[in-house]
């Protein structure tokens, strides 16, 4: 399936194949980008592995939920990631157009089905099934870059609350022709108002809940085709702004879809790894996915996030560095190179790539990549004879792909 994403249409050689994803069988198309890593890795989720760093926090989000807010939220942690592009992008009202839905940023079972790229993919589905108060926790798929911030299967956290005009104690509706930047179309501004403001006290609660009361932080606007309006907390922590979370009154187009068309509501999601990386100094996303050596100093984490302390592994080694330079294939993108990399690299050994040098050739009209990937394990130093095979097998895949090695 692997070597099928990068081969050039050919109908005499396309044949349908399927993929048996948690039991169910789904057909193969020219959309099909799913690799055996990420099968592989499929409900190998960490929100769910007790003391957890990711199972921490999102206790920690619960906690708060429950015992601040006065109100009890519906919890869903256990939603399946596969969704259909009607879920994971109508529903939220993506446009059919918009870059979030392309190939080279998800992954793709079919044209039809893809691996969950946000858990606002489950907003509507939760709304229909009367769910009007609720969090919902779950692994996420993105084609990314390779960094010590990026791995392909990430986990997040979707909150959403939804008012009744009799919980409000206002009137919901004005029909008030155009939307502004502040008020959509359909909702008073005394409503908007209300609950925008709810929703920054939830979340300013969470934040100190999280960092602690004295933690600056700041809202800034910001834009989703499923909410409006749309903000964005920061929080300052050692010396940077930090954006963790995207929050904002949801559309209520996706109240319609979800047949709640009489409420108003909000919804936030947030990244758990971005915040745990920061809560526990954590500073290599990888480290995530060595439970064994993870789990065992989160055994004694008691709740204070301000007294534990992650020992970072001590890797004395710089990382070793390989150069590859290639004439691309048609329609090849960096993030296929990234996926090819993680897909032999099975163990992580690769801690960063960079695309350093793209060109193209004036009378071929080729275009030329060369990659530097770092080789560095999350918990030891690597030499070059550990990971030159490594290196070797990329080159063959590449090779075999219609790369034109230089
Ligand atoms: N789904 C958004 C993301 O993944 C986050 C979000 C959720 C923003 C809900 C607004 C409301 O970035």
């Amino acid at each position: 399936m692997f070597r099928r994403f990068f081969r050039r249409p050919n109908p005499i050689r396309c044949h349908i194949r399927n993929v048996s994803l948690f039991g169910k069988d789904y057909k193969e198309d020219h959309m099909t980008n799913l690799t055996p890593r990420i099968i592989n890795n499929l409900g190998n989720h960490k929100h769910r592995i007790p003391n957890h760093p990711i199972e921490i926090i999102k206790n920690e989000i619960y906690k708060f939920f429950d015992s601040k807010t006065g109100i009890t939220f519906a919890k869903f942690e256990d939603l399946n990631p596969v969704v259909t592009v009607e879920q994971n992008f109508d529903s939220v009202l993506i446009p059919k157009d918009h870059v979030s839905r392309d190939k080279k940023d998800n992954y793709y079972i079919n044209e039809d089905t893809l691996l969950r790229a946000h858990t606002s993919a489950h907003q509507v589905e939760l709304l229909r099934k009367k769910e009007s108060t609720f969090l919902c926790c779950g692994d996420v798929y993105r084609r990314d870059t390779m960094d010590r911030s990026h791995y392909p299967i990430f986990h997040q956290m979707e909150g959403v609350r939804l008012f009744s005009e009799e919980e409000l104690g206002i009137p919901l509706f004005q029909d008030r022709k155009q939307r502004t930047e502040s008020c959509q179309e359909h909702y008073s501004l005394e409503a908007v108002e209300k609950v925008e403001n709810e929703l920054k006290i939830t979340l300013e609660g969470l934040v100190k809940h999280l960092f602690g009361e004295d933690v600056q932080y700041r809202w800034m606007d910001e834009y989703f085709p499923f909410t409006h309006p749309s903000f964005e907390i920061e929080v300052f922590y050692e010396g940077d702004w930090l954006e963790i979370l995207g929050c904002g009154i949801m559309e209520y187009q996706v109240l319609v879809n979800g047949c709640s068309e009489d409420k108003i509501g909000w919804a936030f999601g947030l990244g758990l790894e971005r915040l745990a990386m920061r809560l526990f100094d954590i500073n290599d996303i990888r480290l995530f996915w060595k439970s064994e050596v993870v789990l065992d100093q989160f055994q004694s984490f008691n709740g204070d996030f301000r007294q534990f302390k992650f020992v970072l592994p001590e890797r004395k080694i710089e990382p070793a560095k390989f150069d590859l330079a290639f004439w691309i294939p048609d329609g090849f993108h960096d993030h296929d190179f990234y996926d090819i990399a993680r897909n032999i690299d099975v163990d992580d050994a690769i801690e960063n790539v960079e695309l350093i040098d793209v060109f193209s050739h004036p009378k071929t009209g080729k275009t030329s990549h060369c990659y530097r990937t770092y080789y560095r394990g999350a918990l030891k130093g690597l030499q070059f004879k550990d990971v030159e095979h490594i290196d070797t097998a990329i080159r063959a895949v590449l090779a075999e792909q219609g790369a034109g090695l230089r």
